[in-house]
């Protein structure tokens, strides 16, 4: 077969085949204004030609989209959008340093959304409805749907409801893929129904996504890798926080509250949750199970040493060399995995059902255990609260991690208020730093204080800390403070460049 039979043969519905455009041609059928609803999760599965040609077109001429996606995207995609001032608004997650700042300065429109919830915003209408579905494939069978790539997202629900759908076939992945997606589109409320899900591998939908093929205007050929993940490996600190959760979880089943295999575990993205997981290899935990919605390169290293049976995701997001590992072999991950639909991995129900043990990461927390997750001095946008709160509410365990004090320890993650509240302290269980954990499930807020301070705050804050707290008691009240001091420390490092008295 020649290299261009083989690519039709990703093309099984006979009428697409007379669609097929380049990425550019697809670009230009996307009217200025439009509301475009395009796959990828955090760098996995995203619009790889037709988005990047969309934002070259911007270079030349005065159009912009409203762009909603499952969650972040890769390559240079969203810096370039937004360079080429082509995105009005943009939601719900992005992680990308040009992008951040465009939303920062007030230009591109950021809503930053809970990541099961984008679907239940678009189907009561609270947010513009979606024109143009782009979504990646792996490939078209033979009624026109699409099996998708390396995540879900929001891609079944887009391709449900746009008028005008462009599928990107990505012939870099493997036809091996399929089957490993479980698509489905809920019902409206008030007429939702239960979601069956009882254990992480329950299956509730198809392996393809449905839709009406006379709505696809365009098929474009691509064969780019998704962006490769960047993770630092572990170092002392996040070893630190590791072993603290370990030695906890440990306790938590010496107490017999759980199990060897604990609970289906979800782990936010980054280095942290990351270097957690990967603890586990060494430990005493078995027969592990992830209900989580980024499936990162510690979930298929505890597949491969075979503690972690069976992992439930929406994306996957991995290093270069985890990717080739996998997505190259999946044949042998196949059965041990499932991709689902972002408001179905991260559904609340779900989550409350199954009990799960949530792992995320804060920029800060306060003495009280309030957890701000998204902004920097209480302004600035960081990336987005993404899942963290669909899990932290929801969780048996919710469990924030962060590094005591960073930058030379100029900033203490460990302060008396936060600048913004992203996880309230009803949310929030276990807090972990490189200096301790602290276990506030069943504690005042005076208590909270104590357990915190003691064993979360870098030495270099815990004077200070200590200090604020008392003299903030005398003033009496259920969660004292002393409210023209609350942010001295935020105000420090805006005036100084560090939060050291
Ligand atoms: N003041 C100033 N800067 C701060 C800061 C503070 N209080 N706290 C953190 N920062 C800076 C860090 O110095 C770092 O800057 P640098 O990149 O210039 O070094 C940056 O913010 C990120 O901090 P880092 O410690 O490297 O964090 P991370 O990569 O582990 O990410 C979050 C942490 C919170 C930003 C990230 O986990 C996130 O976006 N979470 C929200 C989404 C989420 O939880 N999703 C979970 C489901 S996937």
């Amino acid at each position: 077969m020649t290299k261009e039979d083989s690519k039709l043969e990703r093309i099984k519905y006979a009428p697409y085949r007379e669609r097929i455009v380049s990425a550019e041609e697809a670009a230009l059928l996307i009217h200025d204004q439009a509301v475009v609803g395009a796959s990828g999760f955090t760098k996995a599965g995203d619009s790889k030609s037709v988005l990047p040609a969309f934002a070259l077109r911007a270079a030349q001429e005065n159009v912009a989209i409203t762009l909603i996606t499952g969650a972040s995207l890769g390559q240079t995609t969203d810096a370039d959008l937004a360079t080429n001032n082509a995105l009005i608004r943009r939601m719900p997650f992005q992680a990308d340093s040009v992008l951040r700042k465009t939303i920062n300065s007030g230009q591109v429109k950021y809503i930053d959304q809970h990541l099961s919830e984008t679907i239940e915003q678009l189907q009561e209408k609270h947010i513009p409805q979606v024109d143009i579905a782009i979504i990646e494939a792996t490939y078209i069978n033979e009624e026109g749907f699409i099996i998708p790539t390396t995540s879900i997202g929001n891609s079944a629900y887009f391709a449900s409801v746009a008028r005008k759908i462009i599928i990107e076939v990505n012939t870099a992945i493997p036809l091996e893929i399929e089957g490993v997606h479980d698509n489905s589109v809920p019902k409206k409320q008030p007429r939702r129904e239960i979601i069956p899900i009882h254990t992480v591998e329950d299956r509730i939908g198809e392996t393809f996504i449905r839709l009406n093929p006379d709505d696809v205007i365009a098929v474009v050929y691509s064969s780019i890798e998704d962006t490769p993940a960047q993770l630092p490996e572990p170092d002392v600190k996040t070893s630190a926080i590791s072993g603290h959760l370990l030695r906890f979880f440990e306790e938590e089943v010496r107490k017999g509250k759980l199990t060897h295999s604990l609970l289906p575990l979800q782990a936010g993205i980054g280095k942290v949750a990351n270097a957690v997981l990967t603890g586990f290899i060494d430990g005493p935990f078995h027969d592990l199970t992830m209900y989580s919605e980024v499936l990162q390169d510690s979930t298929f290293d505890l597949i491969d040493s075979g503690k972690m049976t069976f992992a439930s995701g929406s994306s996957i997001t991995v290093t270069e060399e985890c990717y080739g590992r996998i997505i190259n072999n999946f044949g042998q991950y196949k059965d041990k995995l499932v991709l689902r639909p972002q408001n179905i991995s991260n559904a609340p129900e779900v989550i409350r059902r199954l009990g799960i043990i949530a792992i995320n990461t804060a920029i800060e927390f306060d003495i009280y255990g309030n957890v701000n997750s998204t902004h920097i001095g209480g302004s600035k946008m960081m990336n987005g609260i993404g899942g963290s709160g669909d899990f932290a509410r929801n969780a048996y365990l919710s469990i924030f991690v962060t590094q005591a004090a960073s930058k030379e320890n100029n900033i203490s993650h460990v302060l008396p208020m936060v600048s913004h509240v992203d996880h309230t302290e009803h949310d929030v269980d276990i807090l972990v730093t490189d200096q301790g954990l602290a276990d506030l499930r069943g504690l005042s807020p005076r208590e909270r204080a104590e357990v915190i301070i003691e064993n979360c705050v870098h030495p270099d804050y815990k004077a200070e800390l200590r200090d604020y707290y008392e003299r903030a008691k005398e003033r009496q009240g259920h969660t004292p403070h002393l409210l023209e001091e609350a942010f001295k420390f935020h105000i420090r490092f805006q005036e100084k460049g560090s939060m050291k008295p």
